[in-house]
């Protein structure tokens, strides 16, 4: 039900809302006896009020009388996913990454899950920029560590994109601290200490397309259609 979760919602809703509602609501068409009803049937969809009549079908035979329905839910991700906006995402390895040869390792992590890679390069990062982009942890003790951690040698900028990309990113990399991240996630995998987590992953789709704007020139993003779409997504 998790990657149906990150999937959940209209087209028309805001990206904020997408992500809060990442791993609070589900999302299930059902089946009603002889007739398909792809209306709205969980409650905890009231949320998700579809603009299009797409998930709405009513057929014009009456419903048999209400002891002999029976109900079975049928789960279709792809037909919720493909209505779904794209999202943003910033992914940076950083210094120690980058220092420890890991970096195929971590960019292969979201190739293979599927997403699209728009923006690549290896940069050395100014202190300004680094500040700039943790500026909401400005006030925590170990601000200036970090600072110092993030610049310490070149990182690995990365733009990508995709329906969900920026929850499901997050779990692909797991805790911020390491020793409390899932086995089979980046940090769970490939880190042991909070101050040297390897990589990077925006934390909401505001922030995705901000951190892209701020590691990013123009120019430096490029569109361009993988081949491999249409045996991802239906
Ligand atoms: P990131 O932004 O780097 O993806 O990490 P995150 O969301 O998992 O964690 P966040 O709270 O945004 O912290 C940013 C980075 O600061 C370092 N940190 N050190 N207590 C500490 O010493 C501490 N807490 C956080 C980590 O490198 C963390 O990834
Ligand atoms: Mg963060």
């Amino acid at each position: 039900m998790e990657a149906l979760a990150v999937l959940g919602g209209s087209p028309c809703a805001s990206p904020s809302s997408l992500f809060r509602s990442a791993t609070h609501r589900t999302t299930t068409l059902s089946y009603t006896h002889s007739h398909l009803n792809l209306h709205r049937s969980h409650h905890k969809l009231a949320t998700f009020r579809p603009q299009s009549n797409l998930l709405s079908y009513y057929p014009s035979r009456p419903l048999a009388p209400k002891k002999n329905r029976k109900k079975t839910h049928i789960f279709l991700p792809h037909l919720v996913a493909s209505l779904e906006k794209v999202d943003k995402s910033y992914i940076m390895v950083k210094p120690d990454g980058v220092q420890r040869g890991l970096v195929g390792e971590i960019i292969s992590r979201f190739e293979k899950k599927g997403f699209k890679l728009t923006g690549l390069k290896l940069f050395q990062c100014p202190k300004e920029l680094a500040e700039e982009h943790y500026k909401d942890l400005k006030s925590k003790s170990f601000f200036p560590k970090l600072i110092d951690y993030i610049t310490s040698g070149p990182v690995v900028c990365m733009a990508w994109e995709g329906v969900g990309v920026v929850a499901s990113a997050r779990k692909l990399i797991g805790a911020t601290n390491p020793l409390q991240a899932e086995p089979g996630t980046i940090r769970g995998d490939l880190a042991v200490q909070t101050g040297r987590n390897v990589v990077h992953g925006s934390d909401s789709p505001e922030n995705g397309e901000r951190e892209i704007a701020l590691w990013f020139k123009e120019g430096e993003i490029c569109e361009w259609s993988p081949a491999q779409a249409q045996w991802l997504m239906e």
